[in-house]
């Protein structure tokens, strides 16, 4: 792909390991902020599924690996990286940021290098991960990406944040957020909710040169969630037969089996969510249905095995009915419009969004930091 000059007028963006492009969604604040110039994505999926709602957009469909500086517009603003979490997840098999997948982050910073040898790289690089980057590798994945980017200069700080803040949806993950250049706001020590005290626990392991190269930034804790679990479902989507949801039913342990009968008791309209788990109990594993009925649903997962379906369960009048998750309603759990696009199969757009970022977390670090940031640059510039 040839080298394209950037926009002059927009901020610009570079959005890695993309998906279906939600964290681009969320950095153009409908147009009012970046204006993603270059994307890229190995999988095929996600590159129908992101050329499907981005037309405009040059997308890379590669290995990031194989991404060369000269295929980047002029000099972009910001570059984002939601690099794969699985090996990292704690929901997975922790082989860190070592292991292939998780690599990729490598992959991604052999460029931003690449653009800093030609005077071109980011002011604002953001790396978006799940929170067991904190701890995976005993620390080292943390402090080694972290340590990179404080080596190259930049000032690094990290948040951990649940879009439950914004969505129903349960959904903590890490952003860390180097700049360079410029000045975020920041706070003068960790402060709740989005300085968790995980993230500084992690802080207190780093290495001393890296630590003084840290910012706590600061950002604004949005208004009270007035959006719930049920305002999200699709009113049409077939629910199981009763044989199938009394085999689910089956799975409850007796405590969420007392929940349950609670709220069958009390005749209320409630909406819930459930995952089947495997457990272990004296020395012996066992499906458990798990249920949740505080408005949000549990964090989005790939549908990858059985453990990570998620369910809906709709209790009116003493009856119980349940059915799976459809790919719409996972959209809506990521703050995405019903504008969006999504596969054909509902397993794709589970997938696409059990993968991806929410967009109204993206939207509020685009503008209580990165524009704060950039924009401060520009006047200055003008001044
Ligand atoms: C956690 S998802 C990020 C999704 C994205 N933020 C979104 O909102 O949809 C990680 C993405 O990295 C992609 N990926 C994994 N390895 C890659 C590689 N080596 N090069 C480029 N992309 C890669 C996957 O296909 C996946 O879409």
């Amino acid at each position: 792909m040839p080298i394209r000059p950037a926009p002059d007028a927009d901020l610009t963006a570079c959005e890695f390991f993309a998906g279906g492009g939600l964290a681009g969604l969320g950095l153009s604040l409908d147009g009012a902020g970046f204006h993603t110039v270059l994307a890229n994505d190995i999988d095929a999926a996600k590159a129908r599924a992101f050329r499907a709602n981005h037309p405009d957009t040059p997308l890379i469909h590669d290995d990031v690996w194989t991404v060369t500086p000269d295929q980047i517009p002029g000099a972009p603003d910001l570059c984002w990286a939601s690099s794969p979490c699985q090996d990292v997840s704690l929901a997975g098999a922790r082989g860190g940021l070592k292991a292939q997948r998780s690599g990729a982050f490598w992959g991604f910073w052999k460029l931003m290098q690449g653009l800093d040898a030609e005077g071109r790289a980011p002011p604002v690089i953001v790396l978006e991960n799940v929170v067991g980057l904190l701890t995976s590798g005993e620390g080292q994945d943390f402090a080694a990406v972290c340590g990179a980017m404080a080596e190259a200069g930049y000032t690094v700080g990290a948040l951990e944040i649940d879009a439950g803040l914004w969505l129903p949806q349960s959904r903590p993950r890490l952003f860390i957020v180097a700049m360079r250049g410029v000045e975020g706001p920041r706070l003068p020590a960790p402060t709740q909710p989005f300085h968790s005290s995980r993230l500084i626990a992690a802080w207190e392991r780093l290495p001393e040169p890296v630590k003084t190269n840290w910012a706590w930034w600061r950002l604004a804790v949005p208004p009270r969630r007035n959006l719930d679990l049920a305002t999200v479902l699709e009113s049409d989507a077939p629910c199981f037969a009763p044989a199938e949801t009394q085999a689910l039913l089956a799975m409850l342990s007796p405590l969420h089996r007392a929940r349950l009968e609670a709220i069958q008791a009390s005749g209320e309209r409630r909406v819930g969510a459930a995952f089947r788990r495997v457990r272990v109990k004296n020395g012996q594993k066992l499906q458990r249905l798990e249920i949740r009925f505080d408005g949000l649903a549990g964090c989005l997962r790939t549908p990858s095995g059985g453990s990570s379906r998620q369910y809906v369960v709709i209790v009116e009048g003493g009856r119980i009915a349940m059915r799976r998750l459809t790919g719409r309603e996972a959209a809506r759990l990521m703050g995405v419009s019903d504008a969006y696009r999504l596969p054909a199969s509902e397993s794709a757009s589970l997938k696409l969004m059990g993968d991806a970022v929410a967009v109204p977390v993206v939207e509020a670090l685009t503008r209580g930091l990165f524009l704060p940031a950039l924009t401060g640059r520009q006047a200055e510039a003008a001044a």
